[in-house]
């Protein structure tokens, strides 16, 4: 080979181009392989109890099923508002015994599921009882899968790991957000480094769920939006995925109408129980959905910001929504003109119009929607130093995890951190020339 080739093949390999085609190959072939796993695999759902008894409801299905002394997991704060007492109240009636278990923390590490499961085998609980957010049920489901297991949590992290059932398992959601009580997965942090990592097995899945707008009730204004948000990021990627069926269509468009409708009236009024019951049901849906059709570039990017720049989930998700779907406005284009008229948000000024305009239509209300529900969607502290490192893991998350309809180079995703780099920036100027107006 002569020396004067070798530069040439140098700029191929480092070519961006070249190196997202050979990214697409492998991310389309993981896509196809994610389908057909998808369309295999039995996916159980939890029974599900809807509406201001769904507690006792639950509580009944527990003692029906003979259990004797069920593990509350749930977090501090939110035993401390005395959160649980709707449930040990009725436990207490019926003569029921339980053991709290409170310290599960956002996020939870091995160290807090493996806390958790000594408490669990030490009191001789026969059940668990998950009470809390995503993080609360994700750790809810490694308890529960390692004591039926008889392993450390450790060893189920992958696909599949278990070999036997996990210990029942029933959960009431306190945020309508993640959807973890209808979803196959369960993510842990590593003590040390805070790496995440993923336990998928759909033996994790409760027996039963209970929405309970009462209980979702308290949920301060800033997490209903950020939740909210992430509900229907998990219902338009769903929706948006190659891998969408009509199943997942159904689950994903009624989670975006309720979403749509009903975010807005829990934000502002959040003793509205119709408002929380379905922001809830919305949440289960969004689950349902992506379990089957997966997730895509907003959750991947979101998962860095989240990690890189300290910021919640979900508000990560509403940053970075309006930009990819900015991005899948030509991919996607029939498919959110069909939503749009499918959830019939199509006002009359917009009837007759193309797909193009009803795309471009849907787009402006969700971003109208994240703006109605106070979300700031600048980013502090971001450094273009950063953007390599948080571009080549979404990347990596995208191919190795989801079906979306359109695969973009690293260069893509640096764009859209560049954008709301510009964007924050811009705020914060604007915010400090206010301030000195004021001043
Ligand atoms: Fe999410």
């Amino acid at each position: 080979m002569s020396k004067t080739k070798l530069p040439i093949i140098s700029t191929l390999l480092n070519n961006d181009s070249l190196q997202h085609a050979g990214y697409l190959a492998v991310a389309k072939t993981r896509a196809k392989v994610l389908k057909v796993v998808s369309m295999v695999l039995p996916i159980p759902r939890p029974l599900l109890y809807v509406g201001e008894e769904a507690c006792y409801e639950l509580c009944d299905m527990i003692i029906n099923e003979g259990s004797t002394n069920v593990f509350i997991a749930t977090d501090e704060v939110l035993n401390k508002l005395g959160v649980p007492s709707k449930v040990t109240d009725y436990l207490d009636k019926h003569n029921v015994s339980y053991h709290i278990y409170d310290g599960i923390t956002p996020d939870p590490t091995f160290a807090v599921v493996e806390e958790g499961l000594s408490e669990s085998i030490s009191n001789n609980c026969d059940s668990i009882l998950a009470i809390g957010g995503g993080s609360v049920i994700d750790a809810a489901k490694m308890i529960a899968m390692s004591q039926g297991n008889n392993c450390k949590p450790q060893k189920l992290i992958g696909i599949l790991k278990a070999r036997k059932s996990c210990m029942p398992l029933y959960c009431i959601p306190t945020t309508a957000g993640t959807g973890s009580e209808a979803t196959l997965g369960a993510v842990v942090s590593d003590n040390e480094t805070h790496q995440k990592a993923l336990s998928i097995d759909p033996r994790m899945i409760p027996l039963a769920a209970a929405i309970d707008p009462v209980i979702m009730k308290g949920m301060p204004k800033h997490i209903t939006a950020d939740t909210g948000i992430d509900v229907l990021t998990h219902a338009l990627e769903a929706w948006m995925s190659v891998n969408a069926s009509v199943e997942t269509d159904y689950y994903a468009a009624s989670a975006t109408k309720s979403v749509m409708h009903y975010l807005p009236v829990a934000y502002n009024d959040g003793g509205d129980l119709k408002a929380r019951e379905e922001m809830g049901i919305a949440a289960h849906y969004g689950g349902i959905a992506f379990n089957k059709a997966g997730l895509g570039y907003v959750h991947a990017i979101a998962h860095q910001l989240g990690a890189h720049y300290s910021i919640p989930h979900g508000r990560a998700n509403a940053i970075v929504l309006p930009y990819v779907l900015d991005l899948n406005r030509k991919s996607s284009e029939k498919r959110l003109a069909k939503l749009a008229r499918k959830i019939g948000i199509i006002e009359s000024t917009q009837a007759g119009k193309s797909d193009k305009e009803l795309a471009s239509y849907f787009i402006d209300q969700v971003r109208a929607l994240i703006k109605s529900v106070g979300i700031d969607p600048t980013v502090k502290g971001m450094k273009e130093s950063d953007f390599d490192d948080i571009a080549k893991a979404a990347a990596r998350e995208v191919s190795d995890t989801y079906a979306v309809p359109t695969y973009m180079p690293a260069s893509g995703i640096k764009d859209i951190l560049s954008r709301i780099k510009a964007t924050s920036e811009k705020r914060a100027a604007d915010d400090d020339s206010k301030n000195d107006k004021v001043a």
